[in-house]
């Protein structure tokens, strides 16, 4: 949770949230012109920082907004939000700033509106007893890989989801498995591990690239290709992957149990492997 005390960051000052404001024209509010970040730190230290801000410099160039930082600032800015050794989950977004007039068109001289907070990283999943999921259709646009501010669509998505008693929804495009409303999917299919390739159909996850990473350095089966809907509901294992969430086994998709209707064996080994992961970087 983020408090009305706790500090934020906008446009170059930390002040409390409470005293945050920006201008009803600003065109994140007006249009969800801008895109984002969140960025877990384990023990006061950010995971996979580089990784998070690449991403959000690719997604920047995308929609056309010059990086209104560098690495170094934002870094200095990101750790002044990590009050204690907590975890943490950190959220950044920049906007294309305040026009001064409601219109499509690009503002010729933009200054970005930029801000960053933090909250309690908790999560409120039982992970060893694992998720359900339901499969929709994929409604959102041909640009997923940009983190872009406007989640209407993934909204919309996520809430049929959780209106199911379901943590989830898996997104299909065109018969194959995009990837979740605000996730990346992998599943487990004859020993192994499977993710669909990057395209522009899914957000290039930091915590799939991870899973990708350990994968290969455990000796782990793994490989990029798509996931056909019928793949599965045939999958041995299903995991939704990211920042806030890690791992999350789904033990039940579309009411049918996944696997066993518990979480499988390599999600265990890749979940152990994963917490090993980070208690180095705490300890590092
Ligand atoms: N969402 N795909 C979508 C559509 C997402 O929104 C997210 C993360 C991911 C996973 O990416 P990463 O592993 O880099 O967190 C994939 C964040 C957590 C959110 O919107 O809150």
């Amino acid at each position: 949770m983020t408090t009305e005390n706790d500090i934020v960051y906008l446009n170059g000052r930390f002040l409390p949230l409470e005293e945050a404001r920006i201008s009803v024209l600003d065109r994140g509010f007006l249009f969800g012109d801008g895109v984002y970040e969140v960025i877990p730190a384990y023990g006061g230290r950010l995971f996979r920082l580089n990784e998070h801000l690449a991403r959000l410099e690719s997604s920047l160039d995308q929609i056309r907004i010059r990086p209104p930082l560098t690495h170094q600032q934002w870094r200095a800015i990101l750790e002044r939000l990590l009050p204690d050794d907590r975890d943490r989950s950190v959220y950044l977004q920049v906007t294309r700033g305040v026009a001064e007039k409601r219109d499509h068109a690009m503002p010729a001289q933009p200054t970005p509106t930029v801000f960053a907070m933090s909250s309690e990283l908790e999560s409120p999943f039982d992970v060893h007893a694992g998720v359900g999921a339901i499969t929709l259709d994929d409604t959102r646009w041909k640009l997923c890989q940009i983190k872009a501010i406007t989640l209407l669509a993934n909204i919309l998505l996520r809430q049929q989801a959780l209106d199911r008693n379901c943590a989830e929804a898996i997104l299909i495009r065109d018969g194959f498995v995009s990837e979740g409303a605000a996730s990346n999917v992998f599943a487990v299919s004859d020993g192994v591990l499977v993710t669909p390739p990057k395209s522009h159909d899914l957000l290039p996850g930091i915590t799939r690239d991870l899973v990708l990473e350990l994968a290969q350095a455990n000796a782990i089966k793994a490989r990029e290709a798509p996931i056909s809907a019928e793949t599965l509901s045939a999958a041995d294992e299903i995991w939704l992957t990211s920042s806030t969430r890690e791992i999350l086994p789904v033990v039940e998709l579309d009411g049918k149990r996944v696997g066993g209707g518990v979480p499988g064996p390599i999600w265990r080994r890749m979940h152990d492997i994963y917490q090993t992961y980070k208690q180095l970087l705490r300890s590092s």
